[in-house]
């Protein structure tokens, strides 16, 4: 099981129209598997700054579709839960892992329900650049609190740049990213996200950047494959309301490519 492809079987929201709907799940209805911004390429980078092992105990905040899933229960760790908010989501996840020893429940970041220290690497890819200040910050708390001392924690989020970006700039890029994507975007600097991960007992041991490609096609051909990359497009070009949501989603991406960027950074608990 080496391959990302193999995922959580694909789901519909149809309880949503696609015109409201989150853009990571409209790309998801889409059959886009990877949903974070800087693909697969800085989540291996990410991975591999963990450096999971067999004797790991490793929670996974917002897995998603499960594409990162895959990859940490090839490193074959003592355990593996995720924990995910969206009903549909963790259902398909939970089908997916338990067939490889693991386990997803439907839960929130900020409140798993793991107990204390029972952890020694938690990561979260694409899901705290949505959440409000106050929601990070419990969020990296409840990291904190689930991880053993030593233990480590790595995101992969949305940044802007540079760290001195001017405010009114950093307002529109936010106000344009929320508007497309249809919820609240809300990336923060390097120094933000070091600051943050500080501010809850975290020291900050690797940092990496990467494009914020997600929609460009050499990126989805990378992440998706051939057959899934075309697929994808395929999919979009059949549906006119998505072919709206994701040139939109991709036109703010690119109006902002020299303020936005992936960034993942891997921490120990102090
Ligand atoms: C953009 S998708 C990223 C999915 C996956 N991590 C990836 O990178 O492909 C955001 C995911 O975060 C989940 N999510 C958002 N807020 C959450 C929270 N507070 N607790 C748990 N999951 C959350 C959503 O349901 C969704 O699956």
């Amino acid at each position: 099981m080496e391959d990302h492809k193999e995922t959580a079987q694909p789901f519909t929201k149809d309880h949503l129209a696609m015109e409201r709907m989150p853009g990571h799940w409209v790309l998801a209805q889409m059959g886009k598997r990877v949903l974070r911004p800087g693909g697969m390429e800085l989540t291996r980078a990410m991975l591999d700054a963990l450096a999971i092992g067999s004797t790991d105990r490793v929670v996974e905040l917002a897995p998603g579709l499960g594409a990162t899933a895959a990859l940490t229960l090839a490193c074959g760790p003592e355990s593996y839960t995720a924990v995910e908010r969206d009903q549909d989501a963790a259902a398909s996840v939970r089908s997916f892992v338990e067939r490889h020893g693991g386990s997803c429940r439907q839960g929130t970041a900020e409140d798993t329900g793991l107990p204390d220290e029972s952890a020694t690497v938690v990561y979260g890819e694409a899901m705290l650049t949505m959440q409000t200040s106050a929601h990070k910050a419990a969020i990296v708390r409840e990291a904190a609190r689930v991880l053993e001392q030593g233990g480590r924690y790595g995101i992969h989020e949305l940044c802007l740049a540079p760290d001195d970006l001017d405010e009114e700039v950093k307002a529109q890029v936010l106000a344009d990213l929320s508007r497309e994507v249809h919820v609240g975007v809300r990336p923060l600097t390097l120094a933000e996200w070091r600051a943050l991960l500080e501010s809850e007992g975290f020291h900050v041991q690797w940092t990496r950047t990467a494009s914020m490609h997600l929609l460009e096609p050499r990126r989805l051909l990378r992440d998706e494959g051939l057959i899934g990359g075309l697929s994808f497009a395929f999919n979009v070009l059949r549906s006119p309301v998505a072919r709206r949501r994701v040139r939109g989603m991709r036109r703010v991406f690119r109006t902002h490519e020299n303020h936005t960027y992936a960034v993942s950074l891997v921490a120990t608990k102090q």
